[in-house]
């Protein structure tokens, strides 16, 4: 995906600067010109277990496509304009996520990242590595961040808002509280057949205690909490497990009700002696104001949504910078699935009001 993107970049003349988390950034222009810094949008190539092919994809190659569109009208822009592709968006193999804009932005360390695992026990460092990269220069980088005087992320809507409204487009007001958790269960091996159920310490129920605590919390609480990944140790067909590992998603419009959901759950897993990490916190976000209101004018009044969905541009507008998002309809509003799904003229839609806003946005002096 990182080729095939420096290829595309490379194919327009683009100028491809890598950062210290490895975020690939393609400038038209130079992004250093500009002492408001340049307009950035894109978004992240990278996936979860069997997603879709829109979520993240579409926000790169609309980015690319809108840049075309600009240059086939003629158009030449003040300020920068670049594309980017954030690295582990999703956080699906090492668990924080949108790693890329955290480190970045310094909310994530360099040394938590390096010593994130997987769920074999593999370092994000070692896979790092494996990769060809050097986790050496993981660190924040604020020089690449100047450079992004405005962001604009591009995605496909992962609801059914827009379908409802009979709207190709709306703009993105912001993002609910956000967190990730593993819960460690443990347990005692032994054997399935010579056990006696009184003497078993089965870190299975105590997983699937977890998983039901989530559901319960987040009735309780209005808010949503998620298994979807777990761990066995040993995971033998016919042994008693000797421990177990949760990951929790847990995600409210407002913080307090994360908060209650999340203490809920620790209080019920506690009792069995589960421990709790958290992994990742983004907390309620917020888009700038004048640039969504600024949006919407431009889109012919876009309808302006929040979305429950994490996304880099949040994690860049907590830094600091101001930060939107477009969303394109999705017909089904299934994400994180291969039903995802957007129509090619919605598509082509997106990459017209992408178009739009970095026209607006780079052309006028700031
Ligand atoms: C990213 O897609 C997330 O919201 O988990
Ligand atoms: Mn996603
Ligand atoms: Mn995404």
């Amino acid at each position: 995906m990182r080729e095939w993107f420096s290829g595309e970049c490379a194919t327009r003349g683009l100028d491809l600067i890598e950062d210290r988390m490895g975020n690939q950034w393609a400038w038209w222009g130079d992004p250093d010109s500009s002492a408001s810094g340049g307009v950035a949008t894109g978004s992240h190539l990278d996936s979860v277990p069997d997603g879709g092919g829109f979520d993240g994809p579409l926000g790169v190659v609309s980015g690319l496509l809108a840049i075309d569109r600009l240059r086939s009208d003629g158009f030449t822009p003040r300020r920068p304009i670049g594309v980017v592709n954030f690295v582990d968006e999703e956080g699906a193999r090492f668990g924080v996520s949108c790693a890329g804009s955290r480190m970045i932005t310094g909310v994530l360390s360099a040394e938590r990242a390096r010593a994130l695992r997987d769920a074999d026990g593999v370092t994000m460092a070692k896979a790092m590595r494996a990769a060809g990269r050097e986790p050496e220069r993981l660190g924040p980088d604020p020089e690449a961040l100047a450079r992004v005087g405005s962001f604009i992320e591009l995605h496909v809507e992962q609801g059914r808002g827009l379908a409802d409204l009979a709207r190709a487009v709306g703009v993105g007001s912001g993002i609910w509280a956000h967190g990730r958790w593993r819960i460690k269960i443990p347990g005692e091996a032994n054997h399935a057949g010579t056990t006696r159920l009184s003497d078993r310490r089965d870190a299975v129920i105590g997983c699937a205690r977890a998983v039901l605590a989530a559901r319960t919390a987040a009735e309780a609480h209005g808010t949503l909490a998620t298994v979807g990944k777990i761990s066995i140790q040993p995971g033998g067909v016919n042994a008693i497990a000797s421990s177990a590992t949760a990951w929790l998603d847990a995600r409210a419009a407002g913080e307090a009700a994360l908060h209650a959901t999340l203490a809920q759950i620790e209080a019920e897993v506690g009792s069995s002696g589960a421990v709790v990490t958290e992994e990742s916190w983004t907390p309620q976000t917020a888009f700038d104001d004048a640039l969504v209101r600024r949006l919407a004018g431009l889109l012919d009044g876009a309808p302006v949504m929040s979305t429950g969905a994490g996304h880099d541009a949040g994690i860049l507008a907590n830094a600091g910078v101001p930060a939107a998002m477009i969303f394109v309809r999705n017909p089904t509003g299934a994400s994180h699935t291969p039903a995802e799904w957007a129509e090619p003229e919605d598509c082509l839609a997106g990459v017209d009001a992408l178009a739009t806003v970095l026209a607006d946005l780079a052309g006028a002096e700031q």
